[in-house]
Order: structure tokens, then sequence, then C-alpha cells
């Protein structure tokens, strides 16, 4: 085993991560694990782009408000009020470093800030999305990463994958203290544990979509950071509340292509498709007054709803009534992506499902990024802050990325001097050896719970199936027990446990709450309370 021990040790190299890279980098070293490729997270896979009020005829209490209402009152309104006041900003940076964010070409005008194009998503009372066309995430980690690349004092690791937290149990001699000091790391490359030292950890991991069979969420999403956390003694918060896109592409081949809210946002349409009564006509506003710029649950339980009224296998989103040039122009990489599978999006409208997009819920964290344990903090996807509740306010992930991102590394360089140093910790014990046999039945369980998931606890559940999903957790829990205790670890089986972990605290938490609200909605107790509470789980 290697021993590597740096200042602060970030796990993930997305929005997050590397946002608080940047800043730490100022004087502090710093190492930056992702488990694959370092641009493999979600951040890079961003469309619609960022929410913040940019525009003089838009409000930071309208951009509050319209977060608390998509969340259902659960948001933390301290936390909604710091997001949204702090996004200019954060913007800014973003620009400064290189973000090409599309301009106000057009000078001025409704739909338009000061400076940027401002576009529309849904539950949003105001166009305030800047983006960089349909691939705002690409543009943002491409400039983060050429930041920290060009920056000595941040080294970035590729191929590791975070098994553990390293807590006080783990020191030569043991110590009882909930401090963190880093993690132990399947290094891919060399096919062995290390452990990476530092005085502070940040936890950037994103989210956990892949627990669900249809996600939009690239492969490595299966939630190691919020398995991680809970394994070494933090809470976590509104588990329940996974967010499912509306309008993922309906593709046999392509399973996770996601259809920007935005089209929706300049004027794209949901139609039943033909051969259906009602076929070729819009069905939203049957649903909401606010049609398909209704917040996303509303939208992706409609869509839900007449699937199963109708047994369609999808919907159509068309955005073909607009100027093909118009089309082009706004989505050029769903336009391209599309013609490649022969569909002409200035022509035609868009086969669509809902598809598991964001998990909502998370580490808990303060406004510092800080967890319950000392020396460890969160920012980005993995982290229930108090802004999302029960349904996230589209484009708001990204900015709270680039806020939590720099709030907790401001934190640790203020309080460098309280920050123990590591002690000597324990090697991983490598004694143990694959059986490959039972490598398959690796692949198979994790096949396994992402097909309850989505059946058992998807957009529409009730406390029968949520219990038959338990009751699946319980079981598997056993095996995925005896194979972690009994052979080497490999990035799959750490990808199963933590799957299982997130799986059993998501189900947890759903049968915890008595009532539907946001993106919790429930058939047993279809009304919402008075009081909004968080599903709070402590280890
Ligand atoms: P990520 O960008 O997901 O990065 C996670 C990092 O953690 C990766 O580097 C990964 O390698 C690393 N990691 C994970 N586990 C381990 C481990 N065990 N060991 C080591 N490293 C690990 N939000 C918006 O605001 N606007 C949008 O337009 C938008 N569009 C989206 C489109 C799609 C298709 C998807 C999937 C999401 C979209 N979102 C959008 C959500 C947003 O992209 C994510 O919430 C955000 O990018 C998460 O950033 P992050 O830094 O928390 O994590
Ligand atoms: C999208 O472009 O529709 C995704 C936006 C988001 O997830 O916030």
């Amino acid at each position: 085993m290697s021993t590597i021990t740096h200042d602060v040790v970030i796990i993930g190299s997305g929005a997050a991560g590397l946002t608080a890279a940047i800043n730490l980098a100022q004087d502090r070293k710093v190492v930056v694990l992702a488990k694959g490729a370092l641009d493999g997270g979600s951040t890079n896979w961003a469309q619609g782009g960022i929410a913040a009020v940019l525009d003089a005829g838009d409000s930071f209490e309208a951009h509050v408000e319209d977060t608390m209402v998509a969340g259902a009152g659960l948001n933390n309104r301290e936390t909604v009020e710091f997001v949204v006041s702090e996004a200019p900003a954060a913007i800014e940076r973003l620009a400064a470093l290189g973000v090409p964010f599309n301009p106000n070409e057009a000078g001025g005008g409704e739909e338009f800030g000061e400076r940027w194009h401002l576009t529309r998503e849904g539950g949003h009372s105001h166009r305030r999305i800047v983006h960089v066309d349909d691939a705002t995430g690409h543009a943002v980690q491409v400039a983060l990463l050429k930041a920290a690349r060009a920056n000595p004092n941040i080294t970035l690791l590729e191929d590791m994958v975070a098994i553990d937290l390293i807590t006080g149990r783990h020191g030569e001699k043991y110590s009882g203290e909930g401090h963190v000091w880093g993690v132990y790391a399947f290094n891919k490359q060399t096919k062995h544990v290390d452990a990476i030292l530092g005085r502070a950890t940040i936890l950037c991991t994103g989210g956990a979509g892949r627990t669900y069979l249809f996600s939009t969420a690239p492969r490595g999403a299966t939630g190691d950071g919020i398995a991680m956390a809970w394994r070494a003694g933090c809470r976590v918060s509104n588990m329940e509340m996974n967010q499912f896109h509306p309008t993922c592409l309906y593709n046999l081949e392509v399973k996770n292509f996601l259809i920007t809210e935005a089209v929706r946002g300049e004027g794209g349409h949901l139609k039943l498709p033909p051969g259906v009564p009602g076929g070729g006509e819009r069905f939203m506003p049957r649903f909401d007054p606010r049609g398909e710029l209704a917040p996303r649950d509303i939208v992706a339980r409609a869509i839900d709803h007449e699937i199963k009224r109708l047994g369609l296998d999808y919907v159509h989103l068309d955005i073909s009534h607009k100027p093909p040039e118009f089309v082009r122009q706004h989505f050029p990489t769903i336009y391209a992506r599309l013609l490649d599978l022969d569909i002409d999006i200035t022509k035609e409208p868009i086969p669509v499902v809902p598809a598991q997009h964001y998990t909502c819920g998370g580490v808990v964290i303060d406004l510092d990024g800080r967890t319950d344990l000392p020396g460890l903090y969160a920012a980005g996807e993995v982290t229930e802050s108090g802004l999302h509740g029960a349904n996230r306010l589209a484009s708001n992930s990204l900015l709270e990325c680039f806020v939590f991102g720099e709030a907790a590394a401001k934190h640790i360089r203020a309080h460098w001097d309280d920050l123990p140093a590591p002690p000597a910790v324990r090697p991983w014990d490598e004694s143990r050896v694959t059986n490959s046999d039972e490598e398959v039945i690796v692949q198979h369980n994790w096949k396994e719970i992402r097909r309850f998931m989505w059946d058992y606890v998807g957009i529409v559940r009730t406390t029968k199936r949520l219990e038959r999903a338990q009751h699946r957790i319980d079981l598997l829990a056993k095996e995925v027990d005896e194979y972690y205790g009994h052979f080497r670890v490999t990035p799959d089986l750490i990808e199963l446990r933590n799957l299982l972990e997130v799986a059993r605290l998501v189900v947890r938490s759903a049968l915890h709450r008595k009532e539907s609200r946001g993106l919790h909605y429930t058939l047993d107790y279809p009304d919402m309370l008075p009081e909004a509470v968080d599903t709070v789980l402590a280890p």
C-alpha cells in the first residue's frame, strides 16, 4: 500500500471538486481523485445551464420563491437565500476562467440579460439560465480542468476509486475520534489500495442515479460518497427525493440521452403520439396551468400517467413548429445527436420518457460545507444542503456545486490551524483473493437492484412496493456483505456495496414519509401534511 499525504483530499473532479480545489490552491496543496476519467462525472453531461439572477427585471426574491415552490417547502430558506445571492459572483468567476457563455447578441430585450443570453426552464418565473449552447456542463468541465491542470498546487489523480473514509479507527493506535483524515482508494492502474491522507477531506462524488435502471446520469453515479459518509457516521437527509427528468430520449440503443428542459423553455410541446385518443395533442395543460413549464415532478408524473393510461412506450416532445434555424442554433448538440439516429428535430417530434436524473437527498452539510464529522466537508450532488427540498429547480444544481465548493474551501483555509495533522494509518488488508466466478454475481446483483428500484421505488410509490424493495435489499445485503468480507475489492464490488447502501437509505426514507410531497408520491398517502419535515437518518 502506498500512502500519499497532501494538505487537502478532494474526492471528485466535477464542478464541486474542481471549484474547491482551485480556491484552496491559493495557499494549500490539494489532491483531487476521480474514479475514472477526470471528466467522467455528471458535470460534463449537463446541458441546460446555470440559474442566476442576472437581469434587471429579475430579483433574488423571485429566484428564492421559485426554488421554494419547486421544493414543496422542504427547502431551508437560509440555504436558498445564501445560494441565490452567491450565484451572480459564481457566474462571474466561471466567465473569468473562460467559460464562453452565450452572449446577449440581441442587445437587450425581454428575453435577454445584460451580458449573456438567458434561457428559461420549468419552474422559473423569469429567464435566468446562462448557458453554452446546449452543452453547458462540458464547457464548465473543460474550463475548470484547464485551470486545475495549470495550478502547481493541484494534483489530479484519475482511476482512483475511493472505498472508505479514514477515521480514528484506522489509526495505528486506535483513536475513537471521528475526525476524517482522507480515504482508502483502489488504484485501478496498480490494482492495490492506497491511503490518501490530508488534514481535511471534501466529498464531491456526485449523485446516485445509477441506483435506477433508467437514468440520465453517467455510469459512475453510484452514490459512493453518500455511502462512505454514512458508514463513517454522518447523517443523511431526504434520500427519498429522487428527481426524474421528464424528457430522456426513448431509444432502444441509446438509453440515457437527455433532452434538455430548455427545449420546453424555448417553446417545445409535449404531445400524445398518433394512434391513441387525443393523439397529436398537447396534454400538459390538462395537468397544470403552467403546461410544459410546470416543475419537473409534475411533468414527469403527468407523462408517467399518460404512458400507463394509454399503454404507450413514450410520449412526444415537439419543437418542429419553430423555425429550423432557431432550433439548430439553440440545440446544436441535440440536433446533431438525434440526426445520427435518423430523427430530424426541425421536422419531427422526439420520443421521450422520464428517467432518474438527480439525487436531491444526501449528506447533511451546513453553509460552510461541513458535515457531522470534523475534517470532513462535502459539496455538490452528494449533499443535502437544504437548497432543493423535495424537488430541485432546474439548473440550480451546478450552481450549488460552485457555491458550496467555494464555501468549503474558504472555511478550510480560514480554520487551517484548527485542523490536526493526520496520524500514521493502518495499511489496507490485501490478503483476500478474488474469486473470478463470483464477479458475475456482482453484475447480476447490480442489475437486480436497479430493476427493483425502478419498479418499486420510482415515480409513483406504494407502501407495499417499498416493502417489497426492502425485502430484496435485506436478502442482497447478506450476499454483498459476504463477498465484501471474503474477496479482494474490485471497482465493481465497491460500487455494488455502495449502490445497495444507497438503495437501503432511499427505501427507508421513503417508508418513513407518510405523505406525498414533491418527488415522493405515494398512493397510500396522497396528501401533503401541513408541516414540511426533513427525513433525517442518523447511523
Ligand atoms: P459530478 O460532476 O457527478 O462528479 C463526480 C466526481 O466524483 C467524478 O469526478 C467521479 O469520478 C468522482 N467519484 C465518484 N465516486 C468516486 C469514488 N468512489 N472515488 C473517486 N472518485 C469518485 N444541473 C444543472 O444545474 N444544469 C444542467 O443543465 C444540468 N444538466 C444535467 C444533464 C445531465 C445529463 C445530468 C446527468 C445532470 C445534469 N445536471 C444539471 C445536474 C448536474 O450536472 C450535477 O448535479 C452536477 O454536475 C454534479 O456535480 P458534482 O461535482 O457534484 O459531481
Ligand atoms: C436540463 O438541461 O434539462 C437539465 C437541467 C438540470 O438538470 O438542471
